[in-house]
């Protein structure tokens, strides 16, 4: 065995002591990396736990500016805010989701205003506030009508902006959408209004748990959202998404779901080197949670892991219903 390189190179030597597997660490995952998705209640004082995912509650705003408070005392740089709107305000034409007296609305003002410093993300998409629970306007057949969509889509963003949000995350995946948002935010003075594209969001059942959490599952139905998500066979197609996205003038991008899909991140980030995001979706927590509850993986142990995978992967950061604990994980390792 003449071209053997053992034993003189032995990979176990580095991996030997803490000291040098510290120093030879590739990726290392910080509280800089966490955003942290809420959903909101209506009223005052009101607090719910969401079944599917244990330790997420909905809250209402007075609630969540309390909670915040040792949010950012973890240091986590930002909130994604997801609203649980009351039927009432739900209509074939979504008029709710641009009410400037809306949840998110008020609930960005709100944030703003306590916690400057707090970057807040909104997520822009019509589900939460149409009747049949799709991302945009349908016509007859049930088919989202993509340029009127944008219209609506575009009144959302600006509502968003007026309120405050340092970043509006399009979620609804309707053609062209970032592109109108975007000229719209330039003509309304809202230079510096980030756009986080969910460029490659998939038609994906790991949504499941975030559908009864914001109450839309019922709305869908038995619909689903495969004219307008990606199929999840296709990678090729996300980065033709992402390049359009990013000539549209989104600052960053997002891959959705997560740990199935890092292959996808990877692509992304050495196709276009540009701000990468993952958003370990609902599924995957409720995943997680629910094997940990039966005792079968170590929570926080497979919380890091999940999340060191992304960075490893090429993310700048991840969306986690994990924020906070992995947060206080890090704080005191
Ligand atoms: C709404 C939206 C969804 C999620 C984020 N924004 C659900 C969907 O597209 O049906 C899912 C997030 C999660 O599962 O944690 N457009």
């Amino acid at each position: 065995m003449s071209n053997r390189s053992y034993p003189f190179t032995r990979m176990r030597r580095m991996r030997a002591d803490d000291f040098s597997r510290r120093l030879m660490r590739e990726n290392t995952l910080s509280v800089d990396d966490l955003i942290y998705p809420v959903f909101i209640l209506d009223g005052t004082q009101q607090r719910e736990e969401v079944s599917s995912m244990p330790g997420v509650e909905r809250l209402s705003i007075d609630l969540l500016v309390e909670q915040a408070e040792s949010w950012v005392a973890l240091g986590i740089p930002a909130l994604a805010l997801f609203p649980v709107v009351d039927s009432a305000h739900k209509s074939l034409l979504a008029e709710y989701a641009y009410d400037p007296e809306g949840l998110i609305q008020r609930a960005t003002r709100a944030l703003k205003a306590r916690f400057p410093q707090l970057g807040i993300v909104t997520d822009v998409a019509l589900d939460p506030y149409t009747t049949h629970g799709q991302d945009g306007i349908i016509d007859e057949k049930g088919y989202v009508i993509n340029d009127i969509t944008n219209e609506v889509l575009v009144k959302q963003a600006l509502s968003h902006a007026d309120a405050g949000a340092d970043i509006v995350a399009p979620s609804d995946m309707m053609d062209g959408r970032i592109g109108d948002i975007r000229v719209a935010l330039e003509d309304t003075g809202h230079h510096n209004v980030r756009i986080m594209s969910y460029a490659a969001k998939y038609a994906s059942s790991f949504y499941g748990p975030f559908r009864d959490a914001v109450g839309t599952a019922g709305n869908l139905g038995s619909g689903n959202k495969y004219t307008y998500q990606m199929d999840p066979a296709n990678s090729d197609e996300a980065l033709h998404e992402v390049e359009m996205d990013l000539n549209e003038g989104a600052d960053m991008v997002m891959v959705k779901p997560g740990m199935p899909y890092l292959d996808v991140i990877r692509r992304v980030k050495d196709n276009f080197g540009v701000p990468t995001f993952a958003y370990q979706v609902s599924g995957e927590y409720a995943m997680l949670q629910a094997a940990a509850a039966n005792g079968w993986l170590d929570l926080d142990s497979v919380m890091i892991e999940s999340l060191v995978a992304f960075k490893r992967a090429g993310a700048n950061g991840i969306l986690t219903y994990f924020a906070v604990r992995a947060a206080e994980l890090l704080k005191n390792q």
